[in-house]
């Protein structure tokens, strides 16, 4: 599905860049903008800014689901 209209941007590749911005240990602080450098692009009109951040969400969801919990 194409979530950039503007740069014809497919979910998938933005979930990959995504990936690729958080790093090996996950700690780096993903934003749009992190993800277009990734992808070497940059926004145009922002509609997809939406799409981005529901995106980094999905993910960030998905990790905390995968960690142990913690007994602190
Ligand atoms: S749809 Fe992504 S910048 Fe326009």
């Amino acid at each position: 599905m194409i979530v950039c209209q503007c740069n014809v941007l497919k979910s998938c590749q933005v979930k990959a860049a995504i990936t690729r911005a958080k790093g090996r240990d996950g700690l780096t602080v993903v934003t749009p903008g992190v993800v277009f450098r990734q992808l070497g692009c940059r926004p145009a009109c922002g509609i997809c800014m939406q799409h981005f951040n529901r995106l980094i969400a999905e993910q960030l969801e998905d990790r905390r689901m995968a960690e142990p919990e913690r007994s602190d």
